[in-house]
């Protein structure tokens, strides 16, 4: 090459290079220009605007993730298909006779279904059950509950908790929705649910913080938890009293139980949920407790929220969105868990695989345990056993009874807490079998022919 065909190859390569560089910073302000106008205010939101289509005019990435939360999905224990648990788990029927629960029980869906799944249900269609059950399954409830109370949100609270669950859904149009996250004016989250915000000033005055108030006070991190946490709770949805979250003692297995223990509802009678139709036993029953768990779990300590795995990150573009295709996050580890776990995602499966085998074979066990001491208790009653003789034994059947329950009805299999998991069901396994031991010696004192 001569010295003029090689002054021109520079010439030219300056320009390419310039060229695609000043493409390059055209492209990178285009971007940063879409992220900072994408929300384009169509709507003017507000309170009154619950349906989460309208939300979706202003914020069409987020609202697409929500919409997805109508996919059927399938993990080795979660996901969001309905085969009924009481077929998955006949044991179930026998643990929960005489209950609504020993008609129908299904896993969970998507936020999409959760007024719909409530309507559908045979513990609605063939129970009479009261409107606190609307709380956490409808969209919206601020606004409905502001209007039913003339523009005092706990009064309202109350007044539709009293209702026929009939008659409140007449006031429910969508399921889970933005508004119950957030502030239509700034997008910040918030906590919406009465229930929520009254067990939680109750939780942290016995912490020694009064009157507190997680809108104003919580950090952002702790509202990534708190948001979810307003209805993902074990709640006492009695006919009598308003629905609350049974935390004034706290929110472990025991600091719950002893809670109602001391809990007195009709005739000043100790609270139950419901007799158990084979033995009489007075007992309780658990609702996915999946805060109070996570709680006690390992990423809770270290400050790991919910929305970190169920709502990660993706990008957009030059932007970086929060995923609110809320699902189990085993359906997305790369994005769920490898931010902070620097290994494949096979070894990450593999894990909480090993977590939540372990689980279900103590659970099998504790089951199994609690089974035998009903079945060991049909047959004493069936002879001349002073009942209070029995009522120990009760006791054993209602210990047992709520342990495997908070451990079951909680939705990550052992997962959010696996070492407290196992607690629980050791203890629980523990009890069961005292009781049968107990029943044994009394049949022995007593034979039945
Ligand atoms: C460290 C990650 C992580 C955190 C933090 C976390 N979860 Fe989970 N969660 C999981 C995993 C893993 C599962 C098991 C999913 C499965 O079995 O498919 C799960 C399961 C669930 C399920 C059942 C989902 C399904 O598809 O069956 C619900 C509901 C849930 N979590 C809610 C919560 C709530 C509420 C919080 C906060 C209080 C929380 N999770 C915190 C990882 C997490
Ligand atoms: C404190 C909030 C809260 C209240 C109050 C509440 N639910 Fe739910 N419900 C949930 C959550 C969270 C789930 C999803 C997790 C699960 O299924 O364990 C759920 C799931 C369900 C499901 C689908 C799974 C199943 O069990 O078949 C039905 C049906 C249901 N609830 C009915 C009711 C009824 C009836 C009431 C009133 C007695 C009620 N809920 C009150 C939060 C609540
Ligand atoms: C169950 C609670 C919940 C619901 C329901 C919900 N969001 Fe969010 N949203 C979150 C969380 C958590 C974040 C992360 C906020 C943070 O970390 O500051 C978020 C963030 C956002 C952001 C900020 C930008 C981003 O993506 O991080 C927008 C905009 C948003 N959501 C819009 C919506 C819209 C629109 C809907 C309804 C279609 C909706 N959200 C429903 C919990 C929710
Ligand atoms: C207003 C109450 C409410 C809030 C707030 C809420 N949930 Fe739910 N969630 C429900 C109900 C009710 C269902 C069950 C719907 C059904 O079965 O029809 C559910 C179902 C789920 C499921 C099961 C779906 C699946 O595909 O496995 C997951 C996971 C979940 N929620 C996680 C979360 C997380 C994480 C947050 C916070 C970011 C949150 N939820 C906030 C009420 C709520
Ligand atoms: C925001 C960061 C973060 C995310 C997201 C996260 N983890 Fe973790 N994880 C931690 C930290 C911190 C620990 C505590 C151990 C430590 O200090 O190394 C931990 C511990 C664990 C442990 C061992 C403790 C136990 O409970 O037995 C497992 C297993 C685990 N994580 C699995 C997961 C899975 C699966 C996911 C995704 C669903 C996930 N993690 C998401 C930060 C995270």
């Amino acid at each position: 090459m001569d010295k003029i065909s090689s002054y021109v190859a520079v010439i030219v390569l300056t320009a390419l290079l310039t060229g695609a560089l000043v493409a390059f910073l055209l492209n990178i302000r285009e971007r940063k220009e879409e992220s900072k106008y994408r929300n384009v205010n169509v709507a003017q939101l507000n309170e009154e605007i619950t349906d989460p289509a309208v939300w979706g005019h202003n914020f069409p990435r987020e609202y697409d993730g929500y919409k997805k939360t109508s996919i059927s999905t399938h993990t080795n224990y979660g996901g969001s298909e309905g085969i009924s648990k009481l077929d998955t788990d006949p044991r179930l029927k026998t643990i929960f006779a005489g209950y609504a629960f020993s008609v129908a029980y299904n896993p969970r869906r998507g936020h999409y279904y959760s007024l719909i799944d409530q309507k559908e249900t045979l513990r609605t269609k063939k129970f009479k059950q009261v409107g606190s059950c609307l709380q956490c399954h409808a969209g919206g409830l601020r606004n409905i509950y502001e209007k039913a109370g003339h523009g005092d949100m706990m009064a309202g609270f109350e007044k539709v908790c009293a209702m026929p669950l009939k008659d409140a859904w007449q006031y429910a149009q969508h399921p889970v929705a933005c508004v119950d996250c957030h502030d239509p004016k700034t997008m910040d989250l918030r906590v919406t649910r009465p229930a929520f915000l009254i067990g939680i000033k109750k939780l942290k005055e016995k912490e020694g913080l009064k009157d507190y108030d997680p809108n104003t006070m919580a950090s952002r991190q702790e509202m990534r938890t708190f948001v979810c946490a307003q209805c993902h709770v074990t709640y006492y949805c009695g006919s009598k009293e308003k629905l609350f979250y049974p935390w004034g003692n706290g929110i472990k297995v025991e600091q719950i139980e002893d809670f109602y223990d001391n809990f007195k509802f009709k005739d000043d009678h100790r609270f139950y949920d419901w007799k158990h139709e084979i033995t009489g036993a007075e007992v309780i029953k658990a609702k996915h407790p999946e805060f109070e768990m996570w709680s006690q779990g390992v990423h809770s300590k270290s400050g790991v929220a919910c929305a970190d795995c169920h709502m990660p990150y993706m990008r957009e573009g030059a932007t970086k969105i929060t995923d609110h295709y809320i699902r189990s996050p085993l359906l997305n580890v790369s994005r769920a868990c490898l931010q902070c776990h620097h290994f494949t995602e096979e070894e990450m499966l593999g894990r909480v695989k090993t977590i939540q085998d372990i689980n279900r074979k103590l659970l099998d066990r504790a089951e199994d345990a609690l089974v035998a001491l009903i079945n060991k208790l049909a047959e004493a009653k069936k002879g001349k056993i002073p009942e209070e003789e029995l009522i120990p034994i009760y006791e054993f059947q209602r210990k047992a009874q709520w342990r495997i329950d908070f451990v079951n009805a909680e939705n990550s299999m052992g997962f959010h807490a696996p070492q407290e998991a196992a607690r629980i069901l050791g203890e629980a396994i523990d009890y069961a079998r005292q009781g049968e031991v107990q029943a044994e010696g009394l049949l022995a004192k007593h034979p039945v022919n």
